[in-house]
């Protein structure tokens, strides 16, 4: 991600108009706080970074954990899907949201013979065809009050909208934050949701960020390593602590992101670990215990407000808020041209790779380090399909491998390729080989933006 250095984000140019005001009025004159602000947020600016991220005030976060603990302790232990305590759950955050300006919609479904809920909260403004994207799962499994699992995520996205609000924050993006129902049933709302979207909707969204477990008691710090701008902005915001980072391994697709990249929506997301135990690598370098869990308490009973490691979860809510400012002020990514071949080809089963191609030509140098591959491949058991992109000069770039394990659909994604060593022109092709038997499917379409 770039800086924009060209615009400045609108709520400095309102703080300009302010300070305007007060010199006009002859306030500023005789202060040197005053002064010193104008300095920082004068002309110069323009060449500056944007505006900071705030710091999210932990006290906060942890004040929304225990009014879901006791949520969860007045309505039978929990806040789960289809139990009162999830409702109130909901009540509550959303009346945290109206009050500071939101415009919220509870998305009603029913899974497993109960009602559900999802509530999303939009911010005012920003460009409504670049949605930013940040949610969290606001139900607990029955077992307890799932406090880290996830009461966690949902306090630190809460607080970070909660964050944009009071900063009166102005992105370039339309910001759009969001609390799942039903995520312990098999990511029920999210899927939901997504699914209720229309293409151009979907089109829309141009990242989403997922937070579930951030603030597990012998705490991991993982980034999800999916999109790779999502992915940057973590590890940098983490590197500028000096806190090393790993990839989120831990059953990669078993929260709502899934049902996001399942779209072909970028995504990212931070994770501080379940039930996995912290090798003694890990505990060197982050400290805790090795040879435990990172979260003991995953899925148990004891998930409740002392089952949180306060650093973990403030580091998480800051680093969330840093990924909020940078990329909900990023300049808009010039559209760049796409070249789509929309023929269907069969993909015989357990049987040879077949290609598609894409000719490119009236381009000159290589193609860019951020090449983007959208593929919409329709297959059985998509577990089978192992996905190449292969340049003009025949040079494959791996897009999936197979797995015996991923039973799903479709391969619906968009990848981003490093092809700045390649031509742009020449004939590009997408790879595709089924390598098990039994189930088939074929290329819909795919698409090369450059
Ligand atoms: N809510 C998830 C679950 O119950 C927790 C989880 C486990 C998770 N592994 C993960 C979340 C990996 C993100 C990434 O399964
Ligand atoms: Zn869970
Ligand atoms: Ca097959």
């Amino acid at each position: 991600m770039t800086h924009p250095r060209s615009s400045l984000p609108r709520a400095n140019s309102k703080a300009l108009a302010a300070l305007a005001l007060m010199a006009a009025a002859g306030l500023l004159a005789a202060s040197p706080a005053a002064s010193a602000t104008l300095e920082r947020t004068g002309p110069a600016a323009a060449s500056a970074e944007p505006l900071a991220a705030p710091d999210i005030p932990i006290g906060n976060v942890k004040s929304h954990l225990a009014q879901l603990q006791s949520i969860a302790n007045a309505n039978g232990g929990n806040r789960a899907h289809g139990r009162t305590g999830y409702r109130a759950s909901l009540d509550y955050v959303k009346a945290k949201l109206d009050a500071a300006g939101f415009t919220t919609t509870v998305q009603q479904f029913t899974s497993s013979g109960s009602t559900g809920y999802n509530l999303v909260a939009d911010w005012p403004g920003g460009d409504a065809n670049q949605v930013l994207m940040a949610g969290a799962h606001l139900d607990s499994v029955s077992a307890g009050a799932g406090i880290n699992d996830n009461g966690s995520g949902s306090a630190a996205v809460l607080e970070t909208a909660l964050a944009v609000s009071r900063a009166e924050f102005q992105p370039t993006k339309h910001l759009r934050f969001a609390w799942w129902g039903a995520e312990e049933l098999g990511m029920v709302g999210s899927k939901y949701y997504v699914n209720g979207l229309s293409a151009t909707d979907r089109a829309k969204i141009s990242g989403y960020v997922n937070l579930d477990m951030v603030g597990s008691p012998n705490p991991g710090y993982f980034v999800y390593d999916d999109d790779p701008a999502l992915e940057k902005v973590f590890k940098d915001w983490y590197a500028g602590i000096g806190v090393p980072t790993e990839p989120e391994t831990e059953g990669d697709g078993r929260s709502d992101h899934a049902s996001f990249k399942n779209a072909g929506i970028p995504v990212g997301g931070l994770f501080t670990g379940a039930s996995r135990t912290k090798t003694a690598a890990q505990a060197t370098k982050w400290g805790g215990t090795s040879g435990q869990a990172f979260d003991r308490c995953y899925h148990s009973s004891c998930d409740t407000s002392v089952n949180i490691d306060d650093t973990a979860l403030d580091r998480n809510s800051d680093a969330l808020a840093h990924a909020i400012w940078t990329l909900g002020t990023a300049e808009p990514t010039p559209p760049g041209q796409s070249y789509e071949n929309t023929t269907d080809v069969a993909i015989p089963d357990n049987a040879a790779a077949v290609t598609s191609a894409i000719a490119v030509s009236g381009r000159t140098g290589n193609a860019p380090a951020t090449l983007r591959a959208a593929v919409d491949i329709k297959h059985t058991w998509r577990g089978d399909l192992v996905v190449d992109l292969l340049a003009p000069d025949g040079t494959a770039y791996r897009l999936k491998n197979s797995s015996g394990s991923d039973s799903a659909d479709n391969v619906i994604a968009t990848y981003t390729v490093d092809a700045s060593s390649e031509t742009a022109n020449g004939t590009w092709r997408l790879r595709v080989q089924d390598v098990a038997a039994q189930d088939t499917g074929y290329i819909d379409s795919w698409k090369l933006t450059f």
